[in-house]
């Protein structure tokens, strides 16, 4: 899979779909040659041309021999680089920035040797994609600073299954002198063409994760948070879509970064119509001091290449991440059906009133119940960090004990990483809060600051308290809220020297008390969960079962968000649930809500028998339909953001099934519309729930199903496809 031709100094990475090449150059510089479908061979006599492609009037003076030599031809802004230096000759974004000790910020690295060995090495404290020696090969590439002992190893791992290419960085200090590290990126991209267009997600609270296509005009589009990982705004994932490219045909580029704090995308379309994608954790306030033998770790970083449309590279996505990186349901709880207290008592709820609401669960063929904030304090003023139940309010044990004896798992809500300034926490360790205590009006946000997961003692303590009610309760799930961004962003417990680190060590620290929850209790359900849908990121979903979508759960905007983020995260990643929002019945609802995890977000002891029997009806739908939507492939059909319908459709990786979602967003449906399905098998014969027809699979992808006839206005469908054999 990964090879290197000594004579021309050529790696060469490659599995049955993606061929990934680098180059050393004559001056030991890593020059990108290509990136696409497999080719052959390379043409070595053109390897010039591409560090050149525009030069030609660069060339370099050798200050030994004092001489100029004029063939050098590096041009500054059009050779492909895979490891773009910083005020050097290059003009376009950097890979790496480093300040050395006489304030130089020259960083230039060349190449010193390389190894290919099966497997990759493990990111001990970072999100990372599980693939092993049997999926997959790394190529670990060491280059040397110019100015000083400082080392880059760069890191190139292929998948044999898909096609992908992991990345990160890591900087290794061999140098006395102190040197600081102000940007360390993941990847970097440069593509020949500026044919793209960019397919990101944007967003803010309850409307997050929304689909934007962005014309890259000349110069930079940046995507970034700053937020310090609540991030609703924005999403570290993105297509580059060729402007032949369709949802079926087509070049389309995907990537993203494995992270949960700032991050940063950059698209510079630069004057010789090119485009730089660089990514990585945010510069932004950031500088790390390295000393000797300190050694500085990039997050994980990927790139995806398809020549067959954007569902195509939507399938890649969802096979990396759900065969790679979000963790696996118990077996126990692989069909659970979840009802969550949250929308329906908010805090209001004792004892009765949660054993009231599990004898209707039982009713409605709920098997899971998540207890979520309340539990410990009567509204959000107060006891973030004083992890002790109310037993004036709740008698835990008691109904977990009635939960289980009626067969209903249970599951409560923590939120492990913010401290209520009205908190016996807080007034003990008033150093545990993350902000700047020089600054007379800290921000308090929902009547909280966030506890400095940078400092070990804060975790510690959190954690001790977290777990011994874990520990003590018989519980099957978890919600870890994020309720809040960081602000006057200062930690009073680290040295000076690190407080420009502090977004990345915010990170390490959430992620160290993730992965020590997770180890201590691998067979909960882990649900994060960010004040809604913030923190829907591939970081958190390492080490999550699912991820709360966002705290819209209306059904009708809910499909833009479901729409736009299916694009990109697999669908079991999502929590979806039916509240008791406005109009819609449950069945509706539920049509929704079954293409992400499912679930209820009511109070179920204010529904009737009818609504109870539709819940029974859904719950079936939900459970028949599960795998398929869980496992399969997913298409994008209609665009909720350029008509007014929108559609989606599942289809069994056996092609055996297909599951099909339509709504109509205006009044009537005054459009007769016949709605082409993908990924059927073209001879094969399927019966479909909407007019109990038998058609081939080629007449579906062809002609459509006819949707002209009682496709009213926000109704949202399901229609099932099965094949038959006649
Ligand atoms: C925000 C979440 O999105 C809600 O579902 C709920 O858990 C509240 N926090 C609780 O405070």
């Amino acid at each position: 899979m990964i090879s290197f031709n000594k004579q021309t100094r050529t790696f060469r990475l490659e599995n049955k779909n993606l061929v990934y090449m680098m180059h050393v150059n004559q001056y030991d510089m890593l020059i990108k040659l290509y990136f696409g479908k497999p080719i052959e061979d390379f043409d070595f006599n053109q390897i010039e041309s591409v560090q050149n492609i525009f030069a030609d009037t660069y060339s370099y003076y050798d200050l030994e021999k004092k001489e100029e030599h004029t063939n050098s031809k590096l041009d500054p802004f059009s050779m492909l680089c895979e490891v773009p230096s910083n005020l050097s000759h290059d003009k376009r974004e950097a890979l790496v920035i480093i300040n050395h000790e006489d304030n130089s910020s020259l960083t230039d690295f060349r190449y010193v040797s390389h190894e290919i060995f099966k497997g990759r090495p493990v990111l001990e404290n970072l999100p990372h994609i599980r693939c092993d020696e049997k999926d997959s090969e790394t190529l670990k590439i060491v280059l040397k600073d110019i100015k000083d002992d400082v080392y880059l190893h760069c890191y190139y791992t292929i998948l044999k299954d898909l096609n992908v290419i992991i990345r990160h960085n890591e900087i290794i200090s061999k140098t006395k002198n102190v040197i600081r590290v102000n940007r360390l990126f993941s990847q970097s991209l440069d593509l020949t063409s500026n044919e793209y267009t960019l397919l990101a997600l944007h967003g803010a609270y309850a409307s997050d994760k929304l689909l934007e296509e962005i014309n890259l005009t000349h110069n930079k589009t940046v995507i970034e948070d700053v937020s310090g990982g609540k991030g609703f705004n924005n999403s570290a994932v993105y297509m580059l879509k060729h402007k032949d490219a369709s949802l079926e045909t087509g070049e389309v580029i995907g990537g993203g970064l494995i992270y949960s704090n700032n991050f940063k995308m950059i698209f510079h379309r630069t004057q010789m119509e090119q485009i730089r994608v660089s990514i990585g954790m945010n510069d932004y306030n950031f500088e790390a001091v390295l000393h000797e033998n300190d050694k500085y770790v990039s997050p994980e970083s990927f790139i995806c290449y398809t020549e067959n449309g954007i569902n195509e590279m939507t399938h890649i996505f969802h096979d990396l991440n759900r065969k790679y990186l979000l963790r696996k349901l118990p077996k126990p709880m692989q069909k659970s059906i979840l009802l969550n207290s949250w929308e329906g008592c908010t805090f209001n709820f004792n004892t009765q009133k949660i054993i009231d609401i599990l004898t209707k669960c039982k009713e409605m063929g709920i098997t899971l119940f998540v207890l979520d904030d309340g539990w410990f304090r009567n509204d959000d003023t107060y006891g973030l960090g004083d992890w002790k139940i109310d037993h004036t309010k709740i008698d835990l044990k008691k109904v977990i004990d009635y939960a289980h004896s009626l067969n209903i798992k249970f599951g409560l809500w923590v939120e492990p990483e913010q401290i209520s300034f009205n908190s016996d926490l807080y007034r003990s360790h008033p150093e545990y809060a993350l902000f700047d205590p020089s600054t007379p009006r800290p921000t308090t946000l929902r009547h909280q600051f966030v506890l400095d997961v940078t400092n070990k003692e804060a975790r510690d303590n959190v954690f001790n308290q977290i777990s011994a009610i874990f520990d003590n309760y018989e519980l099957d799930y978890c919600k870890w809220d994020f309720n809040r961004m960081l602000t006057e962003v200062y930690s009073q417990t680290l040295p000076r020297e690190k407080q420009k680190e502090i977004f990345h060590l915010f990170a390490l620290g959430s992620y160290d008390l993730l992965n020590r929850f997770v180890n201590r209790y691998p067979n909960i359900v882990l649900e994060t969960c960010s004040g809604g849908g913030g923190r829907f990121d591939l970081g958190m979903a390492y080490y999550s079962h699912q991820i709360w979508g966002s705290d819209e759960t209306d059904a009708i905007p809910r499909t833009e968000i479901q729409y736009s983020a299916n694009m990109f995260y697999p669908l079991r990643m999502m929590g979806a649930h039916i509240s008791n929002r406005k109009h819609l019945s449950i069945k509706e609802k539920g049509a929704v809500a079954m293409f992400g995890t499912f679930g209820y977000e009511l109070d179920p002891t204010h529904l009737d028998d009818e609504q109870i029997k539709e819940a029974l009806h859904t719950n079936d739908v939900f459970l028949r339909n599960k795998e398929l939507v869980d496992e399969g492939d997913y298409y994008s059909l209609i665009s909720p953001f350029e008509s007014n319908f929108v559609s989606w459709e599942v289809v069994s990786k056996d092609k055996d099934r297909a599951i099909v979602f339509f709504l109509n967003y205006r009044h009537i449906n005054w459009r007769s519309r016949y709605l082409k399905l993908y990924g059927l098998e073209k001879d094969a014969k399927y019966v479909n729930t909407l007019d109990n027809n038998t058609y081939k699979g080629e007449y579906y992808m062809n002609v459509g199903l006819n949707l002209s006839m009682g496709r009213g206005n926000f109704v949202p469908s399901l229609i099932e496809l099965k094949k038959v054999n006649e």
